[in-house]
């Protein structure tokens, strides 16, 4: 294949990816249900968006902040060694993470002894949560 054949194709990969990614934020707030065992959305000033438990941190604006970054939970190693890195939670990686956390920690960490604290795994409409995760996860949070 030639270089001009190439280039159109290599310009339409990104909006490919934005598709992939575009979840059902309503979907992915009745699936909430599914991590309030352990995670609560709770606004800056106090509002209460999904009661929830305290196993894991305030999901409050997870989206676009630095992974393992909520100063009132104590991560596990391998999140506070990603945290370290600066990685920045995106609808994507997000849905990585929550369909198998320890797989991915894996991954992103390139080892085989991670260490994960959240025990569940998302396996099925994990695009949505990410897009649900967008809607509590305001510019200014
Ligand atoms: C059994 C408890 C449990 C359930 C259920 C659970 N989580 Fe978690 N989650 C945790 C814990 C604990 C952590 C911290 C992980 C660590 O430190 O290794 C975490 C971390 C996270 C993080 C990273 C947050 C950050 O500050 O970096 C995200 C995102 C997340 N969970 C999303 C979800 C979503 C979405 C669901 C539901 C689909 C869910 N979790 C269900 C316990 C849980």
């Amino acid at each position: 294949m030639g270089i001009k054949q190439f280039v159109p194709v290599l310009a339409v990969l990104p909006m490919l990816a934005g598709a992939a990614f575009a979840g059902d934020a309503e979907n992915g707030e009745a699936d909430f249900k599914l991590c309030k065992s352990c995670h609560a959305v709770i606004a800056t000033d106090g509002t209460v968006i999904q009661k929830g438990g305290k196993t894991g941190p305030n999901l409050y604006g997870v989206i676009g902040r630095v992974a393992g970054s909520d100063p009132d939970f104590r991560y596990g190693e391998s999140l506070a060694a990603v945290s370290e890195t600066g990685l920045v939670w995106d609808e994507e990686n997000v849905a990585a993470y929550i369909t198998d956390p320890k797989a991915w920690l894996e991954e992103v960490l390139g080892e085989s002894k991670v260490k994960t604290k959240m025990t569940y795994k998302h396996r099925k409409n994990a695009d949505d949560m990410a897009a649900y995760l967008v809607t509590v996860s305001p510019a200014d949070s």
